[in-house]
């Protein structure tokens, strides 16, 4: 199975969320969760984009022993000096520096011409690998570039120093299939490939960036961009769970794998979801309260009697103790007996009958039956009798 590396940005790209500010403590927190959960790299920050986090990004990099640390930076020598202050305490100080190639935003933004863009990107790489041991180059609107464009410009950042090459879908605008063609056409048009890792980094605006991500993978990306929870700019960044995940349960598709410690998953993500304030949707694919939850009768008699009747997930798999059955109007009768044996009841198949109306009869009026109620169906039903 080919490694693929996980380069978690969730206190960079994360931390850009509308409404998301993390202090010192608790980005601190949140490195050294990714680091037991085993990502290969944590984008700690943006050190010249404030003191703060050119002090934080410092702290974790000093720090975290378990993985290598980096830091975004522009192409411009004083942003990559102080990323190298913030970094060179590190276990494998990496330098993430960017500069947009697609036509929109090299006239409107950089107000460059492309040759300008590669003069400036190739002086950026050529200056950080005086002291940077890795560099890794994003091309920022990958995947709204002219793709010969971007053959030329990898090529020479490539030569120039850089060993892994960031293809990001900055604005969420690529198709799975789309994607699939970009790495496949950089993999079989860039001349010296073979001396940089392609990289992946998809946003969600369009609800593709897992999809996309995977897709890239498939495709020859060595390394994946992601966030815990899927957060960051705008609709977020593709969900580092969900990838890792995918790519255990459909190992038998994509044969890829992770290094990532996955029962570690469920932690980080209450703690991010915690720490930034980020509610996960109950709904949300492996994470989510109900990503374990059965609720319907016709789920739950085929769970209870085997799991994989509609469970591809283990709950542990992911450091979730254990899935959930849910008791609802949809609820069938297996459910309900086990529910009362589970709390220490044994009732004839009479008396079942009877609990089981009552159940169904207040089911009709609640979203969740809980095991209060039932407690207070028992009770009730046996006074009664
Ligand atoms: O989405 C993006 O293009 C980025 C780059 C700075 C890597 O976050
Ligand atoms: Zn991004």
């Amino acid at each position: 199975m080919r490694k693929i590396n996980v380069f978690d940005t969730t206190l960079r790209d994360g931390e850009q969320s509308a409404g998301v500010n993390l202090n010192f403590e608790e980005k601190l927190e949140i490195a050294r969760q990714l680091e037991r959960l085993n990502v290969d790299i944590i984008e700690a920050g943006f050190p010249a984009s404030s003191p703060g986090d050119f002090r934080s990004v410092k702290a974790i990099a000093d720090t975290i022993r378990g993985c290598s640390i980096t830091g975004l930076s522009r192409s411009v020598q004083k942003d990559i000096d102080t990323t190298w202050e913030a970094l060179k305490g590190g276990v494998e100080p990496r330098l993430h520096v960017f500069i947009a190639t697609s036509p929109i935003h090299m006239t409107y933004k950089l107000k460059k011409t492309p040759d300008e863009v590669i003069e400036t990107a190739v002086q950026s790489v050529r200056y950080a690998a005086k002291f940077f041991p890795h560099i890794q180059w994003s091309a920022e609107d990958a995947c709204r570039s002219d793709l010969n464009f971007l053959v030329k410009i990898i090529e020479q950042v490539i030569d120039a120093g850089a060993s892994v090459i960031n293809i990001p879908d900055t604005v969420g605008y690529i198709t799975p299939h789309e994607i699939g063609h970009v790495f496949s056409y950089l993999k079989e048009n860039v001349r010296n490939i073979d001396r940089a890792i392609l990289s992946t980094h998809c946003h969600d605006d369009l609800g593709m960036a897992v999809a996309n991500s995977l897709s890239a993978i498939e495709h020859g990306a060595g390394q994946v961009e992601c966030t815990i929870n899927g957060i960051g700019e705008r609709a977020g960044n593709a969900s580092l769970e969900e990838i890792a995940v995918a790519l255990k349960i459909r190992g038998d598709y994509y044969n890829a794998e992770t290094r990532l410690i996955l029962n570690e998953i469920k932690r980080t993500s209450s703690l991010v979801s915690k720490l930034t304030g980020m509610v996960v949707p109950n709904n949300k694919a492996v994470v989510g309260a109900n990503a374990f939850a059965h609720e319907s009768g016709i789920h739950q008699d085929g769970v209870l009697k085997e799991k994989s009747t509609y469970e591809i997930i283990t709950p542990e798999l992911v450091g979730v103790s254990s899935n959930r059955m849910v008791l609802g109007k949809h609820s069938g009768r297996h459910a309900f007996k086990e529910k009362i044996k589970e709390l220490g009841y044994s009732v004839s198949e009479e008396e079942l009958n009877r609990l089981f109306v009552a159940f169904k009869d207040l089911a009709d009026k609640k979203k969740e039956v809980t095991e209060d109620d039932i407690f207070a169906i028992l009770t009730e039903e046996r006074v009664a009798t």
